[in-house]
């Protein structure tokens, strides 16, 4: 496995990778890998020759009181894991070689980031387009691999190829789970003792909610009574939309998703599901 640091080195790798008539597959991350990541590497190695994986906790895409100082980052561990999972090559630049000047143009995903996260963490979502746009250039991947967790940022990155016709294509990867349900995140380690033992709840009502849902019921309140009585977290949103459109009122493909503040890890999850089928 190779690391390179910088544009120069990467574009390199890229020109002999391309130059063997290798396809390339990408897995962009932000570090602190766990198993979600790791799937997201063996589905890459399944359709592509080789795997680079980006790791670069990008500025952009965090508010000014966000976790950014303290997004937790581990890069020996990280390259390890990486190694062993079989990826080719790791691109890690600092914050300087990945944006070496100030632009003044800037991308903004509109109305879809109008919604869940998008509604309470704005520009979060442009400040993810910047960093895929960049990687995607400078990796040339053939195809780009996300996690369904971030199921708003699959949906967005997935308009951006189609709309502006990028050469690559872009694959769902299913949330991965601890055993209890609660969806594999790098921000798990900021729960407490406390938080980590309710923390599949947020699973569990996600879970009620799509029963009801698909029974013809409105699933919110329930689930905003049992996160509310059986968690400490406070909730910032559950929405029931369309998918991948995130409008209101779907009929057939949807997406149930929430939110959860706890004291320092804001946890996400959500299921997509077609509301017609049991
Ligand atoms: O999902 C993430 O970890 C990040 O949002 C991504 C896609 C690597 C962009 O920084």
């Amino acid at each position: 496995m190779q690391v390179v640091n910088t544009v120069l080195d990467l574009k390199e790798w890229i020109r002999s990778t391309k130059q063997s008539g290798q396809s390339i597959g990408l897995v962009p991350t932000m570090g602190f890998l766990h198993e979600g990541h790791l799937a997201l590497v063996e589905a890459a190695k399944a359709e592509t020759d080789v795997v680079a994986m980006s790791i670069f906790v990008n500025p952009a895409q965090f508010g000014p009181n966000e976790d950014f100082d303290r997004y937790p980052r581990d890069f020996e561990r990280d390259s390890m894991l990486a190694e062993k999972a079989g990826v080719d090559l790791i691109f890690a630049p600092s914050v300087e070689e990945m944006y070496p000047n100030e632009t003044q143009i800037t991308m903004g995903a509109g109305s879809l980031a109008n919604v869940l996260c998008g509604k309470s963490r704005p520009g979060h979502f442009d400040g993810v387009l910047k960093v895929v746009t960049k990687l995607f250039h400078l990796l040339q991947p053939d195809a780009a691999y996300f996690g369904q967790k971030d199921a708003q940022q699959m949906a967005i990155i997935e308009s951006l190829v189609r709309d502006f016709n990028f050469p690559l294509q872009i694959r769902r990867v299913e949330t991965v789970r601890e055993q209890d349900g609660l969806a594999k995140s790098s921000r798990n380690v900021y729960l407490s003792e406390a938080e980590r033992i309710e923390a599949p709840k947020l699973y569990e009502a996600l879970q009620r909610g799509v029963k009801d849902a698909r029974e013809g019921q409105d699933p919110i309140l329930e689930m905003i009574r049992l996160i509310e009585s059986e968690t400490s977290g406070t909730l910032d949103y559950i929405e029931l939309l369309s998918y991948p459109d995130l409008q209101q009122e779907p009929n057939a493909q949807a997406i149930l998703a929430l939110a959860v503040q706890f004291q320092k890890a804001r946890l996400i999850d959500n299921i997509i599901f077609n509301l017609k089928e049991n």
